[in-house]
């Protein structure tokens, strides 16, 4: 499938099922409980709901795993989580070459990514675990334009953080509107407004 197909095919509720993909993590060591901070948005984490959950693999692989890998996870493993056909596996979710039985590695050298971002893009095998799939979900939909920034966005919950956007094609573009500050200042976010629509609906 191809991404155009993709989106065509997805539901509106893909950042959760990218927040889904990163907790089946800690379907292999054990449920920790997501810490539910204040502020973050319920990504509504099914476990259970496998076709969920293969959705957000195949979104993982298909705008993620370019920069970033799961290098506790075997592809083998995924599969056997997801009650997937290995063959499946090899097709939707490996574009690298690598062999079923291997870990999710991407070939990107980390020194030239960090000259590319500014930092080099973190393993997410353990993310949801240490974040809680509500700050991934929150932060996956808190992305908006900031022409000061290198690669031209910001973000709410994680300031100046060096990753673009990634889902602007599917989400649209955001806009920062700033309550009133004195002259010379800028004043503090108030929320993010849709722009440009992306190929999703809000919902
Ligand atoms: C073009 C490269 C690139 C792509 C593609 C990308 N990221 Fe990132 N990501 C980064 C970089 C670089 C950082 C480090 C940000 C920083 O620390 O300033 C990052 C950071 C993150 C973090 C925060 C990690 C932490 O705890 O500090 C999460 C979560 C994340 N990315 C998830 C994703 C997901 C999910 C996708 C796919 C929808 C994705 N990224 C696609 C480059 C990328």
């Amino acid at each position: 499938m191809n991404k155009a197909m993709m989106t065509r095919t997805l539901g509106a509720t893909m950042f959760t099922k990218i927040a889904v993909l990163l907790v089946a993590g800690l379907m292999t060591v054990g449920v920790a409980a997501a810490a539910e901070e204040g502020g973050l948005q319920p990504a509504n984490v099914h476990l259970n709901d496998t076709a969920a959950m293969t959705r957000g693999a195949k979104l993982f692989f298909n705008y993620c795993s370019g920069c970033h890998s799961l290098r506790f996870m075997r592809y083998s493993r995924i599969a056997e989580d997801l009650h997937l056909n290995p063959a499946d596996v090899e097709k939707d979710f490996i574009f690298n070459g690598a062999k079923i039985g291997e870990h999710a590695v991407n070939n990107m050298p980390f020194e030239q990514s960090t000259a590319w971002f500014g930092k080099a893009p973190p393993d997410l095998s353990l993310e949801a675990r240490a974040k809680g799939s509500n700050w991934v979900y929150t932060y996956l939909k808190s992305f908006y334009l900031d022409p000061s920034r290198p690669l031209g966005w910001n973000n709410t919950l994680f300031p100046n953080a060096s990753m673009p956007n990634v889902l602007a094609d599917l989400q649209g573009q955001q806009v920062a509107v700033r309550k009133a500050a004195a002259a010379g200042q800028e004043g503090a976010i108030e929320k993010l407004e849709l722009h440009t629509p992306g190929s999703l609906s809000p919902e």
